[in-house]
């Protein structure tokens, strides 16, 4: 064999090679993407990534009767604190959208706009509103109060 007939020989084992590497390589990616595909179909994301937890407060900070109002993003939250627990509401007046505020002495929630009235659980009183106030999960762990609020929630 010349020089020659053996530079190409090697020349056409090291092409030979190459392209078996590539192709292995393009299988084997593809197989991993498949896979993977398969796992996110069959495990989807968990539940808690579609919440965000907001921290509201130590527990004993908000006594049984009293209110804290909280701002999400530019929006104001109200935890109220009921005999039976927490609850956490919208402070968006589902009438047109102003900004209700929270009455301790008369343990209400009042919106400025048309005078609609709501009870400490949200519900109407009185006023033009279609319904009551938005209310959100809340979490007590250990001493601490948190919201939980989907995170493509409409009112925040
Ligand atoms: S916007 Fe609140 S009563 Fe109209």
């Amino acid at each position: 064999m010349s020089d020659h007939e053996e530079k190409a020989t090697r020349t056409s084992r090291r092409y030979f090679l190459a392209s078996g590497f590539v192709a292995v390589g393009g299988i084997l990616l593809t197989g991993l993407f498949v896979l993977r595909s398969g796992f996110l179909f069959l495990f989807p994301k968990s539940r808690e990534r579609e919440y965000t937890k907001y921290l509201v407060g130590k527990a004993k900070d908000i006594p049984v009767g009293k209110a804290k109002e909280i701002s999400i993003g530019n929006k104001p939250v109200f935890v109220t604190h009921l005999p039976e627990g927490f609850r956490v509401f919208s402070g968006v007046c589902p009438h047109l959208g102003c900004i209700v505020k929270w009455k301790e002495r008369e343990n209400q929630f009042y919106c400025p706009c048309h005078k609609a009235v709501f009870d400490n659980d949200g519900t109407v009183l009185a006023g033009p509103s279609p319904r009551p106030l938005d209310e959100f999960e809340v979490l007590v762990e250990g001493s601490l109060v948190f919201v939980h609020i989907r995170k493509r929630e409409p009112v925040i």
